[in-house]
């Protein structure tokens, strides 16, 4: 099985081929003076799948899109059989929706484009709302990051510790991990301004619930699929800093980290942080390499 690895965030990559035992397809790529992209794929595709891992990291979520389209199209165009990518973050995926009239729905335009680039099959790892992607039917995969995380809570925490889900789009998984791990949950209501995206509103779900776990645990694990500005985050632990004297983990999925954003959590009152590996960040002390090599190996031919 053959792999392409993305020449702009390696390491990922390199996980799941050395962990896969794929082969890899070596790519020429570079950067013109002007800012444009060049890609030569060296070796032959033809008739072979291929997998594709994209990477993607804070500030460069455009460039990913395009690096993904034109790696997958230019392997199409060289005959390769099926292509299938992985965008280990999935890049405009909050924009799911027209949440003020006029706006582009970013999140489903790039899973067009990527899927008329050629791409047979799309994945990623905890997209923020899966239901956008919909008209992909099969061609489109959501790879949950919850065994990766539910073997990391235990190793650390055992079953001594209550999950909180930081607003009510994160209920679901939130719930999913308690039941594996067999702790309980708790969660936050959040309310954004829609045309600043500031968070106007932050209420516990439910308070008497909150105040009987933290008079019970001495560790709360707060879990969001992202960390971006660190706002949401930081609002979820200075309320629960009212309350709870404990240790405050901090779990994300994609750890964008954008200048700030730590500082905040720090001044909040988080006492550790961890992130998967799906963006380059510095708190990645877990991988979700293990889940793209069972996904790529149960979908590629040859
Ligand atoms: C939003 O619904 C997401 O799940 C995250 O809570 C949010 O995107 C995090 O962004 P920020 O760190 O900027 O608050």
């Amino acid at each position: 099985m053959v792999v392409v690895i993305d020449p702009c965030y390696e390491e990922l990559g390199a996980k799941v081929v050395s962990l896969g035992g794929f082969d890899v397809l070596d790519l020429e790529y570079k950067v013109f003076p002007d800012g444009e992209v060049y890609f030569r794929v060296l070796g032959d595709v033809s008739g072979r799948d291929v997998g594709v891992v994209v990477g993607c990291f804070p500030f460069g979520q455009s460039d990913c899109v395009l690096r993904g389209l034109f790696i997958v199209r230019t392997l199409k165009d060289l005959g390769a059989g099926r292509v299938v990518v992985v965008f280990p973050y999935f890049p405009f995926a909050r924009q799911d929706k027209r949440f003020l009239s006029g706006e582009c729905v970013s999140a489903r335009v790039v899973a067009e484009l990527v899927n008329f680039a050629g791409a047979d099959v799309i994945a990623t790892v905890d997209v923020h709302a899966v239901d956008v992607y919909g008209f992909l039917g099969d061609r489109f995969v959501n790879i949950s990051s919850v065994p990766v995380w539910c073997d990391f809570f235990r190793r650390e925490f055992g079953r001594d510790f209550f999950l909180v889900a930081p607003d009510e789009g994160r209920v679901g998984v939130v719930r999913e991990m308690a039941r594996v791990l067999g702790v309980p949950y708790t969660g936050f209501r959040k309310v954004r301004d829609l045309r600043t995206g500031a968070i106007v509103g932050l209420e516990l779900l439910d308070e008497r619930e909150f105040l009987d776990l933290v008079s019970r645990f001495d560790i709360a694990v707060v879990f969001d699929d992202m960390i971006s500005t660190g706002g949401t985050a930081a609002r979820v632990i200075s309320k629960m800093r009212e309350m709870f004297n404990g240790r405050i983990v901090a779990a994300f999925t994609h750890g964008l980290f954008l200048p700030g954003s730590v500082r905040k959590l720090l001044k909040a009152g988080v006492s550790e942080i961890v992130a998967t590996d799906t963006v380059k960040n510095a708190f990645s002390k877990l991988s979700v390499a293990p889940l793209i090599v069972d996904f790529l190996k149960k979908v590629l031919r040859g």
